[in-house]
């Protein structure tokens, strides 16, 4: 690849630039609205925003920013609803709503898919993969809606105790960008299926997908049953969080925010879930399959350019088969293609915003205040082509201290931190050192090895011999600080329900 400003370059720069000019064309939304009660309508304020291609560095479009009134709308809308219809809505009826959800964006998942590359800067190939997982887990969720069901307790002959499953009326969700529609999906599947009305907050960085999704669905979802106000954390997201008038959070997000969010819930003793960071460990033993274990190694890092909470961004190497492992896992991150997302070829697009960037990087350069080294990566590239783009390159920092911040904290970022072991214990003690507990991979050939590890570590979610793997019906969700409660199962069904018992006398 040419690395000074030749012809080429500034052909390929161009390019990119018709390109998402001419894909912005065919696939954004019409409406850059807020969506209330059926409606898109303004902003009270009348402010707006512009949600930016982190690719191109270029304006995408300019959206509402929604504040404490318009969250007021939108929640009396969803009640409006959810007393009007659809508190009378059948089980039967929300399947049929769901699955009409699915096929519709089924039937619309390249532009889709191409408006989430161009919003979020992922890899069209990853965007794909977000937008079918979108389909399933609706098709899931309406499978789930109607098999929800409550008991019969048996006490003596005195009574009948029943129970129902009822639903919390309006449920507020707060979205994160890196999978825009994908986490909207996981959160309204639940509680449509539980039978709530929603308000929906989308992250500032990625608005487009989900008022696309609403464009689709308009004539299926009845009005006010979902309503999303655009808008920052800050001015949409807390007061949404703090409505007296919402009976559930679901949050996805940084821990900080969780916390945040937990506060201002706690306000009016609003039931939360909370989706949050993580700093997970992939551990390597020496029976591993070295082939398939840097591949494995390579998505569990790489896949959506690191900005995943769950991304394996610890990881520990057996030290026998350290030095092969490890030359072949930089060999391969120093393969990966980065390049515009909206080619096939491409493994890593741009990060969501230059902000990412500068928090990414600022972590690179305490790893190498430490005197840690880097086994590949660690900078921006250095492609005049993409030279507009949010983009860094695969990092692979070794010989740094368990206890550094780059370590402890999450990147966020396509950056991994190698350790190696030989005694299982200290390993395994380190590997839950740190505040987080949302998943981990373990590698290796042995049923033995995978059980042990399995049972030892602290976290929600453990893949073996695989990562960054979500089919619905999977129970996801954090161990201490990187969450509360489970999402894309039947159990996510739960945390937007109340249990009502009945306990008839039979004297
Ligand atoms: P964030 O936690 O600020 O944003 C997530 C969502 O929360 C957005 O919709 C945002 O508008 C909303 N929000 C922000 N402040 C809020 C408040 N006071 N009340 C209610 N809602 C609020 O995350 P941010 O700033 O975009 O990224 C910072 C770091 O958070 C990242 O570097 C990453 O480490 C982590 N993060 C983790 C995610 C995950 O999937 N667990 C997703 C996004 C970010
Ligand atoms: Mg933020």
């Amino acid at each position: 690849m040419s690395v000074d400003d030749s012809p080429s370059a500034t052909e390929r720069r161009s390019a990119i630039q018709k390109r998402h000019e001419q894909a912005a064309n065919e696939v954004l939304p019409e409406h850059r609205a807020l969506y209330i009660g059926g409606e898109w309508v303004q902003s009270a304020s009348g402010q707006t925003f512009e949600t930016r291609d982190p690719t191109t560095g270029d304006a995408l479009a300019s959206v509402q920013a929604g504040m404490a009134t318009d969250i007021d709308r939108a929640v009396d809308a969803a009640w409006n609803a959810y007393d009007s219809v659809y508190s009378d809505y059948s089980t039967a009826e929300r399947q049929a709503m769901l699955s009409e959800i699915a096929d519709r964006v089924e039937a619309k998942s390249e532009a889709f898919a191409k408006l989430e590359s161009l919003d979020n800067g992922k890899p069209i190939t990853e965007a794909r993969i977000d937008i079918s997982l979108v389909v399933d887990h609706f098709r899931y969720f309406a499978g789930v809606a109607r098999a929800h069901e409550g008991e019969t307790v048996e006490t003596d002959d005195s009574r009948v105790v029943q129970t129902h499953k009822e639903p919390y009326g309006v449920v507020g969700q707060i979205i994160p960008w890196n999978f825009p529609l994908l986490m909207a999906a996981w959160k309204l599947g639940p509680a449509l299926a539980a039978g709530n009305t929603v308000v929906i907050k989308p992250a500032e960085e990625t608005p487009l997908s989900i008022l696309k999704l609403m464009e689709e669905v308009g004539d299926v979802v009845p009005d006010g049953v979902v309503n999303v106000v655009t808008g920052f954390g800050e001015d949409a997201g807390a007061p949404l969080a703090s409505h007296k008038e919402i009976r559930k959070v679901a949050f996805t997000g940084s821990t900080a925010i969780g916390s945040e969010v937990m506060k201002n819930a706690a306000e009016h003793i609003t039931d939360i879930t909370l989706e949050l960071g993580g700093k997970s460990p992939l551990v390597v033993f020496p029976d591993a399959d070295l082939e398939q274990a840097v591949q494995t190694t390579i998505t569990a890092i790489f896949f959506n350019t690191g900005e995943c909470c769950c991304a394996g961004s610890r990881l520990f190497v057996h030290e026998d088969i350290q030095d092969e492992f490890l030359s072949r896992l930089a060999d391969a991150a120093a393969d990966l293609e980065l390049n515009d997302p909206l080619l096939d070829s491409t493994d890593l697009g741009p990060k969501v915003t230059e902000e990412q960037v500068e928090n990414t990087m600022s972590y690179i350069e305490t790893a190498r205040e430490s005197d840690a080294t880097f086994l590949t990566g660690g900078d921006q590239p250095d492609d005049p082509a993409l030279a507009d783009g949010c983009f860094v390159t695969p990092t692979l920092i070794d010989e740094i201290d368990h206890n550094n911040e780059a370590v402890q904290e999450e990147i966020f970022g396509p950056v991994q931190e190698v350790f190696t072991w030989s005694d299982y214990d200290e390993m395994m003690e380190m590997a839950n050192n740190v505040d987080y507990g949302l998943a981990a991979g373990v590698l290796t050939e042995s049923i033995d090895n995978a059980n042990r590890a399995a049972r030892d570590i602290e976290a929600g979610n453990i893949w073996v011999n695989t990562y960054n793997d979500f089919p619905a019906g999977q129970p996801f969700g954090g161990y201490k600080q990187s969450g509360i409660g489970r999402e894309t199962a039947q159990e996510a069904v739960e945390h937007y329900t109340q249990t009502k018992t009945v306990n008839f006398s039979l004297s």
